[in-house]
């Protein structure tokens, strides 16, 4: 009886540990997977805010993004090649204000 008392909140405290690591790694696996947003979010904001891509939100076409996105990791955006056609594709698609590029 004694051990099942204190069981429990060993178990609750186990449970939340792994829940919390899930997210994490979660997180982690989404940016290296070439999540388009997270991507934009960190390696496009290294160099200038996320404003002159907002400014071209509805401007630019998938094409002229992938210009851009190409043009932006020669002078050393963190994007793998592999990634730069699905970021080029999230920008193209994204509307003119969308969060989290504008704020
Ligand atoms: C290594 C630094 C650096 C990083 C990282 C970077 N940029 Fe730039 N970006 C610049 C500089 C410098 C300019 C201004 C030069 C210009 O206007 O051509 C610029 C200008 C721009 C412009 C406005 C000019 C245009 O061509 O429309 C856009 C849009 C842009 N960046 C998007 C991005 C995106 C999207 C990313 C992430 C893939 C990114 N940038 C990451 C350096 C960087």
């Amino acid at each position: 009886m004694k051990q099942t008392v204190l069981f429990q909140p060993v178990v609750a405290v186990a449970i939340i540990i792994l829940s919390a690591s899930v997210l994490v790694l979660g997180d982690v696996e989404a940016r290296q997977q070439g999540d388009p947003q997270a991507t934009v979010m960190t390696a496009c904001t290294a160099c200038h805010s996320t404003r002159r891509i907002c400014d071209n939100l509805g401007e630019k076409d998938r094409e002229e993004w992938t210009r851009t996105v190409t043009e932006m990791v020669s002078r050393g955006a963190d994007v793998a090649g592999q990634d730069i056609a699905a970021v080029a594709e999230y920008l193209a698609n994204l509307e003119p204000g969308s969060e989290p590029v504008c704020r």
